[in-house]
């Protein structure tokens, strides 16, 4: 199994608090920064963009993990002044042209994920498995922070991992989004998902700092 990583969503961080935060999540480890960006139309919200990218970039020298919830993202990705190391998901229901824009992002030196919703099937990898470093599986309806995990995730990702192991790919990584709980994520990290992404049901859950709750998320997926 490889080693479990944490991906805290900034679109939970307090903006008043950024740069403790920032140095927060340095002390800790923290291995990647997910950055939820969307466009009122892919999804029903609005979150980050482009110049909040640049901001952290410039502010702490954790990689960041793009997390495209746009229309047409082959259309933008040169926005988003993609750094060698980052991860940059896009999903399967975004665009017609899915391989051409995995594609793109690892041109632009990025590591591509494919981002699926929880009822997109996980055959729509079929033929872009040489064009992937990763699965995003959403284990809510992307959107909004806060959400219920939908029930039967912990067998998609349990499929998904058995899917990419016996295509050859035991090395893709397989990153949750959404209500990724104290509680899920144990479970999470049994069906064989390696990437947590860290909200409101976790590191940013309240009543207890920070700190705290990135140890106890970490001891629940180890
Ligand atoms: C959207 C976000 C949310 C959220 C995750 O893609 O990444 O799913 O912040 O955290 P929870 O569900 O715990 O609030
Ligand atoms: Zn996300």
């Amino acid at each position: 199994m490889k080693t479990s990583q944490l991906a805290p969503s900034m679109m939970c961080v307090d903006f008043a608090e950024m740069t403790d935060v920032l140095r927060c999540f340095e002390a800790q480890g923290i291995e990647y920064l997910h950055v939820d960006i969307m466009d009122g139309e892919f999804v029903s919200n609005f979150t980050l963009g482009t110049d909040f990218c640049k901001y952290l970039r410039s502010h702490t020298s954790i990689p960041l993990d793009l997390h495209l919830m746009i229309n047409r993202p082959d259309n933008k990705l040169s926005w988003f002044g993609i750094r060698e190391g980052e991860f940059v998901s896009v999903h399967w229901e975004s665009t017609p042209h899915i391989q051409r824009t995995l594609a793109m992002i690892r041109d632009l030196g990025g590591k591509p994920m494919l981002a699926l919703n929880p009822a997109t099937p996980i055959e729509v990898l079929d033929y872009v498995l040489d064009d992937i470093d990763g699965v995003l599986l959403m284990t809510v309806n992307p959107g909004f922070a806060g959400q219920k995990m939908v029930p039967c995730m912990p067998e998609k990702i349990r499929n998904t991992r058995a899917y990419l192991d016996s295509h050859s790919r035991e090395d893709v990584r397989i990153e949750v989004d959404g209500n990724v709980s104290f509680i899920h994520a144990g479970e999470m990290r049994a069906a064989g998902a390696d990437i947590f992404v860290g909200g409101t049901s976790s590191i940013f859950a309240k009543g207890t700092p920070i700190a705290e709750n990135i140890a106890k998320l970490r001891a629940a997926v180890r």
